[in-house]
């Protein structure tokens, strides 16, 4: 959450670090700011709402300068407001920050105490004025950074930038990740290579608890115990092409569209470069395993759910799922014997990757399924398969919820086989019907023209629910969170069978009904509760194949016709449907779609 850059350049800092601001939006857009040091003096900018405000701020008060640090914000303490946006100052020092200081009461009590006072909200002013207290008191701007730091509790990615230092930026990284790029004689730092990709390739991501000295000569990493560290550059290539909208209207338009492509990829990659063996990492071995526990957030804690059908009907592998800000708190009892797969977008959820480390020293194997491959998460895990999706944008998941679905598939696969649940020709009809997805993902996205015309009718509903049965089940969750970040229209997932233990009350002609039923074994059971909906007078819209319309017969309000699909890998086919389905509905609302109200992509507080 929030993002953060840092530039110790040889051109004016300013336009750069809008520029990557705008790359790191996605964590945040509530305010963004800068401060830069111009002529030893230390100033900085800062505006309420999107990236554009500041932007245009800088064209009325513009700010010199070729180092500086400048930040984007998704609000925790303290409203969205001028006074809490970043970067905060105090005197001579100013703070970006990403995290939360859990200690700020207390270091705000102490401050105070010796007359250091707060203007904002937040728990990152005390850091300023943590730093300004020891520049008081004699230290140098590395001291004072040092000092303050061994003060902090929580967790947080931090730069500092100091009045009458126009080449030193100090870095620091607890829980939140920072990466440093390199330049010809110029330094950038920033919460991902994201930020950093028109700017350098060259990055060296900061390890837990390192500290980094930042001059235009290069930086002095320290490690947690304050010794010197070295830390590897690895050459980050970021196709930039794939960080633009390519014609489309949304950065969502274009990732739902991306996905015939991106699954193909992740196929390929996994699959012996299409020859239909699996090629998944050396070590992912499903033998001994007595369980998996599937553990993530939001849209990737969907797929987790889908996969615990496939792991326990495919394979016979006991499967439990967990929400990863619930798994820690709840004490999972979790066996040896078991292998532990967490799966993250971006691979820096704070809670996810607190999961897994709570889990690391309890199970057999950490697994990780990620999109970014020098993630937290990733680093962290025993094994990391990477689902190919390339940079997802939009807030709302969507190419990298279907890549995780092929990954996990393929997983549950190999556990049949590890098992000899499943034998060889098995497994080969098996990844047949799975490599048919991308063609058929094609087709679904055809769907695009009659969603937009039903959307308009769905944008007026208060209520909407979504059901589905089987593996179908978690993707009408998916399908209403999907619909409700971007469109704000309140929508529920329910299994269809549950319908008439409750959920059933809420039907009445102005709650539009989305049945997600393809033609598999559970299709006459999903049906019949379909017309317990329609005999009730409720407006049902129904996905199905084209036998499955037929045999659902009349009285539907509406129906779009999939492609027919393999029964096991339907839930991947039908995630297409349930986004165009969102993403018309809010564009026929006027919702901002690729970044809605109060979400980030992101989400590196707990
Ligand atoms: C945020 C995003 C969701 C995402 C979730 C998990 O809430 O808005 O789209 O599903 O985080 O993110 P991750 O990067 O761990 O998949």
């Amino acid at each position: 959450m929030c993002g953060i850059i840092g530039v110790l350049g040889s051109h004016e800092a300013a336009p750069l670090m809008v520029e990557a601001l705008r790359r790191l939006e996605y964590r945040g857009y509530d305010s963004a700011g800068i401060a830069t040091v111009q002529d030893g003096r230390l100033d900085r900018r800062r505006a309420v709402g999107k990236l554009v405000n500041l932007s245009d701020l800088l064209v009325h008060q513009p700010l010199a300068g070729k180092a500086g640090i400048g930040h984007t914000r998704w609000a925790t303490h303290g409203g969205p407001e001028i006074r809490n946006a970043h970067p905060h100052r105090a005197g001579g020092v100013a703070v970006v920050h990403n995290g939360i200081i859990e200690n700020f009461r207390e270091l705000r009590a102490d401050l105070a105490a010796d007359g250091y006072h707060q203007e904002s909200d937040t728990d990152t002013e005390a850091v300023a004025l943590l730093a300004q207290r020891e520049l008081d008191r004699g230290a140098t701007p590395v001291e004072a950074a040092n000092r303050t730091l061994d003060r902090l509790e929580g967790a947080f990615a931090l730069c500092f930038l100091f009045d009458g230092e126009e080449d030193l930026i100090v870095a620091a990284r607890k829980g939140s990740p920072l990466a440093i790029g390199r330049g010809e004689d110029e330094m950038f730092i920033g919460s991902d290579a994201i930020a950093l990709a028109p700017l350098t390739d060259r990055i060296t991501y900061l390890e837990e608890g390192d500290r980094a000295v930042v001059t235009r000569a290069g930086a002095q990493i320290f490690d947690a115990g304050g010794r010197r560290a070295n830390r590897a550059e690895t050459r980050v290539r970021l196709d930039s092409a794939r960080i633009e909208k390519g014609g489309h209207r949304h950065f969502m338009a274009k990732e739902i569209a991306e996905q015939p492509v991106v699954m193909a990829d992740a196929l390929r990659h996994y699959t012996g470069g299409g020859t239909h063996r699996l090629t998944l990492p050396e070590g992912l071995d499903f033998a001994a395993t007595d369980r998996v526990v599937l553990v993530a957030c939001g849209t990737a804690s969907y797929a987790c759910h889908v996969a615990k059908y496939w792991f326990e009907q495919i394979a016979g592998l006991p499967a439990e799922i967990d929400i990863a800000s619930e798994f820690r708190y709840r004490d999972p009892v979790l066996s040896p014997a078991s292998t532990a797969i967490f799966v993250s977008q971006s691979g820096e959820t704070a809670d996810t990757l607190a999961a897994l480390r709570h889990a690391r020293d309890k199970v057999a194997r950490v697994v990780s399924v990620v999109n970014v491959p020098t993630s937290s998460i990733a680093r962290e895990s025993d094994l990391a398969l990477p689902i190919m999706a390339g940079v997802e944008v939009g807030v709302a998941s969507t190419k990298a919820f279907t890549c995780q679905l092929v990954v996990l598939a393929l997983m549950a696969l190999k556990a049949g086989l590890d098992r000899g649940r499943i034998t060889e020709t098995e497994l080969a009809a098996r990844l047949d019907a799975l490599s048919a997805l991308p063609g058929l993902a094609n087709a679904a996205l055809s769907l695009s023209d009659p969603v937009a015309r039903i959307a308009g009718d769905l944008a007026k509903a208060r209520d909407i629910l979504f059901l589905g049965r089987g593996a179908m089940y978690p993707m009408a969750l998916e399908g209403a969170l999907k619909l409700k970040e971007i469109s704000y229209i309140h929508a529920e997932g329910y299994a269809s069978g549950e319908l008439k233990h409750g959920p059933i009350a809420l039907i009445d002609p102005q709650v539009p009904v989305i049945v997600m039923a393809p033609m598999d074994g559970l299709f006459d059971k999903t049906v019949s509760n379909m017309q317990e909906v329609m005999a009730r007078g409720g407006k049902v819209l129904l996905l199905s194949d084209a036998k499955g319309v037929e045999a659902a017969g009349p009285g539907t309000w509406q129906s779009l016709t999939l492609p027919a699909v393999d029964p096991h890998w339907a839930p991947i086919l039908y995630a297409i449907p349930a986004q165009l389905l969102a993403y018309h509905t809010a564009i026929a609302k006027g919702t901002d779609v690729d970044q809605p109200r109060n979400l980030a992509k992101s989400v590196t507080v707990e």
